[in-house]
């Protein structure tokens, strides 16, 4: 048994579509997306990990409210998806008490619960030499947005988010997070989208991005499919953009199918403006410095 198995401290970091590309539709229905993600440091829900008689979730944090501590959660549904793929890999995956600090609001577009789930793959991935690539491989099942999480670095994702890629960005412009308090269901969203096939991501450079510049000179040629048709959904989002611009953002867009909106600046000390200027403005709204 890993002596690491019980952890108080698992970082799950929200995940940022900087662009996401509709390009189009599967016969199951799931969108076809080219996607570039990055990952936050701190800005993230929280897991601990302790013996149980039996595997139960708690669930805290200043987001906790109606999030459900069942089987409904994705945690508990990852748990016991590790523990069948730990077993055929001769591991047992003992009783759990997973504590679950919800930081991030959910139905964010920023990951949430799938941010929740990969980080517990993640952890519990360590219990065997074989387990992680066996988890990243099937991770999909859990929801198209898991792998991604998974992988927690800069990537960009394709097919339904799962066929991941990494990339290089080697010097991230300051980011902040606006969430307006509307969560948003990303069927909804999806199931509403009039334009299922559009153009691909401009290509990637083979380096990666060596600046934030080079950064924001490709961003300004691409999009998220996904934004139109949740503002027409949830107006807020729309807001949550216009006070961004306010603030005086170099780029100003929604992550997944939002209602997360991210700015991006030239550097922290703006970014760090730009946050008190909202809170001055909507003290409701969720405002984070990345
Ligand atoms: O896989 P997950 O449960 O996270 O996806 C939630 C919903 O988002 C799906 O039921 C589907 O309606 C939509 N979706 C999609 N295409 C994707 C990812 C998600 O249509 N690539």
């Amino acid at each position: 048994m890993n002596a690491n198995l019980f952890e108080d401290c698992i970082a799950a970091p929200a995940k940022i579509n900087l662009a996401l590309h509709v390009v189009g539709r599967q016969q199951d229905g799931y969108h076809l997306l080219e996607s570039v993600a990055v990952f936050t440091e701190r800005v993230a829900d929280w897991l601990s990990v302790q013996p149980a008689v039996e595997d139960r979730l708690i669930v805290e944090g200043p987001f906790a409210a109606g999030v459900p501590t069942d089987h409904r959660n994705i945690v508990l549904r990852a748990l016991v998806f590790t523990r069948g793929h730990a077993r055929k890999a001769g591991v047992d995956v003992p009783p759990l008490l997973i504590r679950l600090t919800k930081m991030l609001p959910h139905g964010a577009g920023i990951g949430g619960g799938s941010a929740d789930a990969a980080a517990l793959l993640r952890h519990l991935g360590t219990l065997s030499p074989t387990l992680p690539e066996t988890l990243a491989e099937s991770a999909a099942e859990l929801g198209a947005d898991v792998p991604m999480c998974l992988h927690s670095r800069p990537l960009v994702a394709r097919g339904i988010g799962e066929a991941l890629e990494e990339i290089s960005i080697k010097q991230m412009p300051a980011m902040l997070l606006v969430n307006p308090g509307r969560p948003v269901a990303t069927p909804s969203v999806f199931g509403a989208l009039q334009n299922r096939e559009n153009a691909p991501l401009p290509t990637i450079p083979d380096n990666g991005f060596s600046s934030a510049s080079d950064l924001l000179g490709w961003l300004r040629n691409t999009r998220n499919d996904l934004e139109e048709t949740a503002k027409a959904i949830e107006p807020s989002i729309g807001e949550a953009l216009a006070g961004l611009q306010r603030t005086g953002a170099a780029f100003a867009r929604m992550s997944g199918s939002g209602s997360t909106v991210f700015g991006l600046y030239d550097n922290a000390h703006e970014a760090q403006d730009a946050a008190a200027a909202i809170v001055r403005d909507q003290p409701n709204w969720w405002v984070a410095v990345a």
